[in-house]
């Protein structure tokens, strides 16, 4: 069976983007691959996180991936920090990976924008450690959204200087598995921009944890236009505003956007936006108790990371062993 791994940020409560983009779809891989997945704390920090903030998003992640169908049983899932095989291996990628690769990645220049000078040389080497941690696994398959790519590209190339540099074929090949290019879900007040939890305005988000009446008011306040539905999908061009919302709905009932046209024809928002807040409202309802019922005993979810972190390591450690062996460390034991 291949060996899928993936990691996600604790960036705070998911939205519905982060759910339909990334998260609902690790949980059909459980079926088809041995997964391990991650919550990268250490990624985090690459930019600055308030310490009490940090700990509580990390909890509160791996809770609302658990609550999603993240099946800690049918799953590796674990906390980053917790496992030392992946900043092991990220050192001697640091040593590997040329500046002028780093140099070309463009979430760097992106998230470290104008004042590059001050960026933190973490983000600077985010990619090596994001390469280390799927070669720690010689995990073969990445889920990753498309902004992801270049990263995974980087990976490779790491992956394959090493296995010259060193005359071995230790480090795999991995294959991306591009997600959510069906379900990018937009901004509801801009539907140019994607749904963001940066994004200043809360009404422009659904929060995987918003109750029924927060779900039902930002539906009704997002932004639309006055015309109504269309019979077919051509007819939502230049409508970025209706084309989320129809894409929404066909994501959250597992239709195609055709097949909520034909349903919705000639509908006006008024009427589609309540089909749409109920729908959202009976998806995620049995997410977010299950959420509240996990978080409800923090130390429980603590036990459960724990044990993920115990077998990741059990996996990590051997195939990180070996890479420390071939660069020439002395051996430990
Ligand atoms: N960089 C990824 C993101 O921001 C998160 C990530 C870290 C990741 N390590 C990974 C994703 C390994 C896939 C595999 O979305």
């Amino acid at each position: 069976m291949q060996r899928v791994f993936s990691g996600i940020q604790p960036s705070g409560i998911p939205t519905l983007g982060n759910y339909l983009g990334a998260i609902r779809n690790w949980v059909p891989m459980l079926d088809q691959y041995e997964c391990i997945y991650c919550v990268v704390d250490q990624h985090a920090i690459t930019v600055w996180q308030d310490p009490k903030e940090l700990a509580r998003q990390t909890r509160e992640m791996a809770a609302a991936l658990i609550a999603c169908g993240v099946d800690p049983d049918r799953c590796v899932l674990f906390v980053q920090s917790h496992v030392h095989a992946h900043t092991r291996l990220a050192w001697i990628f640091n040593c590997v990976a040329r500046l002028g690769w780093l140099n070309r990645m463009t979430q760097f220049k992106d998230k470290a924008g104008k004042d590059r000078e001050n960026a933190g040389s973490g983000l600077y080497v985010y990619p090596n450690l994001m390469a280390a941690d799927i070669h720690a696994y010689h995990a073969t398959a990445v889920p990753v959204g498309e902004d992801q790519k270049q990263h995974l590209e980087l990976a490779n190339d790491i992956a394959e200087k090493f296995n010259h540099d060193y005359g071995v074929d230790f480090f795999p090949h991995i294959d991306p598995i591009i997600q959510g290019v069906a379900a990018r879900v937009m901004s509801l007040r801009d539907g140019t921009k994607k749904m963001s939890k940066s994004d200043p305005s809360d009404q422009s988000r659904i929060n995987l944890t918003d109750d029924a009446d927060a779900i039902s008011l930002k539906i009704r306040r997002a932004k639309t236009d006055p015309e109504p539905l269309p019979g077919e999908l051509a007819g939502l061009d230049g409508r970025p505003e209706a084309r989320n919302l129809v894409g929404i709905l066909a994501a959250i009932t597992g239709v195609t956007p055709a097949d909520v046209l034909k349903d919705h024809a000639g509908q006006g928002f008024g009427t589609f936006k309540g089909v749409l807040a109920d729908a959202l409202v009976a998806h995620l309802g049995p997410i977010q108790s299950e959420m509240k019922r996990l978080l409800a005993d923090p130390a429980a979810v603590d036990a459960l990371l724990r044990k993920g972190s115990d077998r990741a390591a059990a996996i990590a450690d051997p195939i990180v062993t070996k890479a420390e062996e071939l660069v020439g460390f002395l051996p430990r034991r």
